[in-house]
């Protein structure tokens, strides 16, 4: 069972081993989530898949009001490191590390990575996690991408968090088919309708999962739910 909060985009909070997570803090600068109070949130780790804007835009802000550690690649942690936040943990693809709330593998995601400034950004990355109440995956920014057949060799998800919001990312289309690859059937919809080029049907997304025998959730902005 996983608590899981929606902040819009691909931001979620997620409480599990005692830990509260974040996930690609991007609120303030969100259209659709300007009822979210960035103040309000509070967590113990910021897991960024990359540095895009779309997933960092209130990174700087949260790592220095909060106590919290910054999980991403090297790259990224360096550079938020210069900005003066040093609780980060660095880690890179297939690496795999265990937390106080449990372990997390970074996993590799199709995808570009630069920060803002132009800074390279190294790999975009994907996380499973896994301890013995859940174990799940956060997608990132993806395409579908053969290297999702990798993940349940080592890990039976309960949950994926996927892109689904197509032109930056895959499809919902792809990431049905994801989820054969994944051998996960529960979904929760990301990176999807926060601006033009990502605007997506829902009842068509909902369909797509369906007839891979599949379920999409599309949370609502600042729902909380199980799963
Ligand atoms: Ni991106
Ligand atoms: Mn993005």
């Amino acid at each position: 069972m996983l608590n899981v909060t929606y902040y819009g985009h691909s931001c979620f909070l997620v409480e599990t081993g005692g830990s509260k997570i974040l996930f690609d803090p991007f609120i303030s600068p969100n259209e659709l989530a300007k009822e979210i109070n960035l103040d309000g949130i509070s967590c113990d780790y910021i897991f960024v898949s990359h540095g895009h804007p779309d997933h960092i835009a209130d990174l700087e802000y949260l790592g220095k009001k909060l106590d919290c550690t910054i999980v991403s690649s090297f790259e990224i942690c360096n550079w938020i490191s210069d900005k003066g936040i040093k609780k980060v943990h660095s880690m890179n693809l297939g690496g795999e590390w265990d937390f106080n709330f449990g372990r997390v593998k970074m996993v590799y995601a199709a995808h570009s990575n630069s920060l803002p400034d132009g800074t390279y950004g190294g790999t975009a990355s994907g996380f499973v996690f896994k301890n013995t109440e859940t174990c799940f995956y956060y997608a990132g920014d993806t395409a579908l991408t053969n290297d999702m057949n990798l993940i349940p060799l080592k890990f039976n998800l309960d949950l994926a968090f996927l892109p689904i919001g197509n032109n930056y990312t895959m499809s919902a289309e792809d990431a049905a088919l994801a989820t054969d690859f994944i051998k996960c059937k529960k979904i929760i919809g990301m990176h999807y309708d926060t601006f033009g080029f990502i605007k997506i049907d829902h009842q068509k997304a909902l369909e797509s999962f369906k007839a891979k025998g599949a379920n999409l959730t599309l949370m609502g902005i600042g729902e909380t739910a199980n799963f």
